[in-house]
């Protein structure tokens, strides 16, 4: 018994080192109440994202919905021009060039968030390195020969990987900025972190809807065991 058990426990601590492949995934600060994030989040997925990923499972008229924005102010600050609110959020391209360029189809992002969790997608999305051995120039510390381009290379600046060499064998350790980008660490990570934000809420808008129908909810709960007091109070006054 003993044995099976410290197998067991072996065999989880080597999946989950396989896992981060020797790097911790950060963790992204999910606010679902911050709209502001939530369209900024929006308007930096339109921006760089929307041109290879769609999110078809969201339409812009639901976006303006739950982040209580008007359909012309969504339109106009969120939207790609010539959208309709009624659009679902379509990308570009095309399944044919896409597979020619990159060799597969960037795929749907609408359910992301809820397939690799928010804190690989933070980590993921600040983890391209450069590798000039790819076509992009680039690799991922946690999607190893990733076939999409560093879209962020400008604002985040280029990292470099700090290889250790533990047990024989090489292991990405950390990363390193070795070129600055346009925006400080501190801002770039508010960006992505705004980003990831806002596919959390993609994968399940109705969290939204559902936090603050919680506070109703709980409301109704306290009055009704307050009356049920008042009333239990009133019949048994008599009994005794
Ligand atoms: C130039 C095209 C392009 C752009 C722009 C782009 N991606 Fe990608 N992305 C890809 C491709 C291609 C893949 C597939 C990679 C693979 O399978 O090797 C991918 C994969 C991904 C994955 C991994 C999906 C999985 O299999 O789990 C995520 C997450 C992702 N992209 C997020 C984003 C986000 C967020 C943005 C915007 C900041 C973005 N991408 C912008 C091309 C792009």
């Amino acid at each position: 018994m003993k044995r099976i058990l410290s197998t067991l426990l072996l065999l989880l601590s080597c999946s989950a080192y396989a896992n981060s492949g020797g790097i911790e995934l950060e963790e992204a600060d999910i606010n679902l109440s911050d709209t502001l994030s939530l369209e900024r989040g929006a308007q930096h997925y339109v921006t760089y994202c929307l041109g290879c990923h769609s999110a078809k499972q969201i339409r812009y008229k639901r976006i303006a919905l739950d982040l209580h924005l008007d359909e012309t102010e969504i339109l106009k600050n969120v939207a790609p021009i010539g959208a309709g609110i009624y659009d679902q959020m379509h990308s570009a391209m095309n399944g044919h060039d896409a597979e020619k360029w990159f060799g597969t189809t960037p795929p749907d992002l609408s359910l992301i968030a809820r397939s690799r969790g928010a804190d690989w997608l933070y980590t993921y999305l600040k983890g391209f390195y450069t590798d000039k051995s790819k076509p992009t120039g680039v690799n991922n510390s946690v999607f190893k020969d990733v076939a999409m381009p560093n879209v962020f290379w400008q604002q985040q600046g280029t990292q470099v990987a700090v290889i250790k060499n533990i047990d024989g064998q090489d292991v990405l350790t950390d990363l390193h900025l070795e070129q600055p980008g346009q925006l400080s660490p501190k801002e770039f990570d508010k960006m992505v972190n705004d980003l990831v934000n806002f596919l959390v809420y993609v994968g399940e808008p109705v969290q939204l809807e559902r936090q603050s129908m919680g506070k109703y909810v709980l409301f109704f709960i306290l009055m009704f065991i307050a009356v049920g007091y008042l009333l239990k109070k009133e019949y048994w006054k008599d009994v005794h």
